[in-house]
């Protein structure tokens, strides 16, 4: 009944609305919304529209499509399109793997100049991500006080960014966090039900903002491991195919890259190279 109910009261939008806004949506965002997307857009949208007291989405597209219209406001449509669902430890064999190879790492005898890891979280959400991988680092290089350990954590979406730097999650968020986890990582206050991840592990991370079709990705030392997951779905396959070049040449040699689930790379590929379910190494030119 609640369904019916919500869906008797939903917008609509006209078919020529919807693709504009589709086409807004793949400019700013690469992300592609085929016309099976047009109910999450009305659902996605409708409290914009609410707080810009427009009561139709030919109103709002005038709008988003004027000479003046505030960069904020593409903004905020790109904030509410995109999807965020994530959790800590998602694609638990993945933090395996991860940690297997910062292990691998902490036994080379490497000198004291070279004691550099760089991670990024591409598509880092609300935070569980690179929390997860976070914890992960800690776990293994606690007490390696010669490292040099920084995680780059960006999203597209601002409002996300936001939320993870507060690092700050309930009781039902926290449900795949083991209670060793839970005690060593954050703190517990009861009278708001939060835990908050605490500085040992919050300090690893920065938070940026980075739109992964059109900005540059043109980082200024190599990075070791990326993990990509769950985002380029939402793109289309030239995108997809452009973004892994990208990535390729943000990796140094023989960097790992971490996919989403359902996110592969073809066997044969000249740039990446099998290692586990979803996890890629670079090539190096003399493979
Ligand atoms: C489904 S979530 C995946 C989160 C996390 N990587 C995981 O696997 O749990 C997808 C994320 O990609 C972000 N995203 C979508 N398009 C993007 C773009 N063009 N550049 C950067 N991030 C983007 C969304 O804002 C969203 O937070």
């Amino acid at each position: 009944m609640h369904g019916v109910h919500t869906l008797s009261k939903m917008q609509s939008i006209k078919d020529t609305d919807f693709q504009k806004i589709a086409d807004i949506v793949h400019r700013y965002a690469g992300i592609t919304l085929g016309p099976n997307k047009k109910n999450l857009v009305v659902s996605r949208l409708s409290g914009r529209l609410r707080q810009l007291e427009m009561p139709t989405f030919s109103e709002y597209v005038r709008y988003l499509r004027a000479r003046n219209v505030p960069p904020e406001e593409i903004r905020h449509m790109i904030n509410a399109i995109t999807t965020n669902t994530t959790h800590f430890f998602r694609e638990q064999h993945h933090f395996e793997v991860l940690e297997n190879y910062l292990r691998k790492i902490v036994a080379l005898k490497m000198p004291a100049n070279q004691k550099r890891l760089r991670i990024w979280c591409a598509a880092s959400s609300t935070g569980q991500e690179p929390y997860s991988i976070a914890m992960t680092v800690y776990r293994v290089f606690h007490g390696q006080t010669v490292w040099d350990l920084k995680i780059m954590a960006s999203d597209i979406d601002t409002n996300v960014l936001t939320f993870a730097s507060r690092g700050e999650y309930s009781e039902t968020e926290m449900k795949n966090v083991s209670a060793l986890d839970k005690a060593r990582f954050f703190s517990w206050r009861e009278a708001t039900s939060v835990y908050t991840v605490k500085p040992t592990i919050r300090k690893l991370i920065v938070f940026r903002k980075i739109n992964l079709i059109y900005d540059a990705l043109d980082f200024n030392e190599p990075i070791d491991v990326v993990f990509c997951r769950n985002v380029m779905i939402y793109f289309s396959s030239e995108n997809r195919e452009a973004l892994l070049s990208k990535l390729h040449r943000c990796l140094g040699d023989r960097g790992i890259l971490f996919l989403g689930h359902s996110e592969s790379i073809p066997l044969v590929n000249r740039q990446f190279e099998y290692v586990d379910t979803t996890v890629y190494r670079k090539r190096s030119p003399n493979d």
